[in-house]
């Protein structure tokens, strides 16, 4: 399964919208389309967000017609700002578009256009290794028969890799680790229900799906041994950023004394913002929360808060795994010391 590649001037998403009913591939040929992909969550997770736009912005620059540079220079940055309006909160997006604008120059278009589409290449397999080296640190902590509850979806999905948080349960039971993985169903878009059952029932590890509000029931069952979750942005503090309802596990697991870890590549920290309290919040629609796959579940006209993401402070991490290794307290000068 290829969440997603370049193919020859088009860029090819699986398109996670559809799954688990449906395994649909879509060749995207104008990058308006995969900046929608975006948006639309047809392709999600924050190492994927930053490599799908990289390829999305290579895409938009073949396509530029124009007579002089700084004509394809002005209408290449266009395109970097459609890209960043895409989606708020993971960073790894505007690392991204970052380094494609940095490598935006050169003799002649033709040369731009190319180092794009390199650059964008480079991208996909930094964060391809990274998740291969999340998941080797990270498996050192995952001692046999295992329980490890999860939330959303941090697999080959979200990561255009091995799988962040996935991919530490997928290494841990390749070393023959007996591992049972407690998924999240992760309410309003279902990224656990759908898609991580999905990727795990694929590799024939055990699961069992729960309803995001019985997370707290088996951690204080004593049924889990760690949680191990995805990250959109960390601060330069170590609070994170990930999906809405990280937080509340968080806090139950520091309650019932179980680790909580965070795994994420170098690219989703952000040294620039201090702590989460800067970190930007997307607010998605009403229908997300009012609909279930077009059922509406709510009266007309109901008033609807939809944050997609929440900071769970430092405190109650135990651990972040990166792929420079495992990182703990204190964050503000350990994060540094591995981020360029
Ligand atoms: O809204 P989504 O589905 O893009 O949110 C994804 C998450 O919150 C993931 O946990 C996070 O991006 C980490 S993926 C390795």
């Amino acid at each position: 399964m290829k969440p997603l590649e370049w193919a020859e001037n088009k860029v090819r998403i699986l398109d996670q919208s559809k799954l688990p009913w449906e395994e649909v591939y879509l060749e995207l040929d104008n990058y308006q389309q995969v900046a929608w992909a975006i948006k639309e969550m047809q392709v999600r997770g924050a190492p994927t967000i930053g490599v799908t736009a990289a390829y999305g912005i290579a895409l938009g620059a073949q396509g530029i017609e124009a007579d002089t540079k700084d004509e394809f220079l002005d209408q290449l940055h266009h395109i970097f700002e459609v890209f960043s309006s895409t989606r708020p909160t993971a960073v790894n997006l505007f690392k991204a578009i970052t380094r494609m604008e940095e490598v935006a120059w050169g003799e002649d278009i033709p040369q731009i256009k190319a180092a794009l589409i390199a650059e964008a290449n480079k991208i996909h397999i930094e964060e391809e290794q990274a998740t291969k080296c999340i998941s080797e640190y990270g498996a050192e902590l995952i001692k046999d028969d295992y329980t490890i509850l999860t939330h959303c979806n941090a697999g080959a999905l979200a990561t255009a890799g091995h799988g962040t948080a996935l991919g530490i349960t997928k290494t841990a039971n390749e070393q023959k680790k007996r591992v049972h993985v407690f998924v999240t169903e992760t309410r309003p878009l279902l990224q656990g229900a759908r898609l991580t059952t999905w990727e795990l029932m694929k590799e024939e590890i055990p699961l069992t799906l729960i309803t995001d509000t019985m997370a707290g029931f088996f951690l204080h069952e004593g049924e889990i041994d760690c949680v191990i979750v995805g990250a959109d942005r960390i601060a330069a503090n170590g609070d994170v950023a990930n999906k809405i309802g990280t937080y509340t596990i968080a806090v139950l697991a520091m309650e019932n004394a179980v680790p909580f870890y965070v795994a994420a590549p170098t690219s989703t920290i952000d040294l620039e913002l201090l702590s989460g309290y800067e970190i930007p919040i997307e607010g998605r629609s009403p229908e997300e929360v009012t609909y279930i796959q077009g059922v509406r579940l709510a009266p007309e006209g109901v008033e609807v808060a939809n944050p997609a993401f929440d900071i769970t402070p430092h405190r109650y991490v135990t651990a972040i795994i990166t792929e420079k290794g495992i990182i703990k307290e204190p964050y503000k000068t350990n994060l540094k010391k591995i981020t360029k």
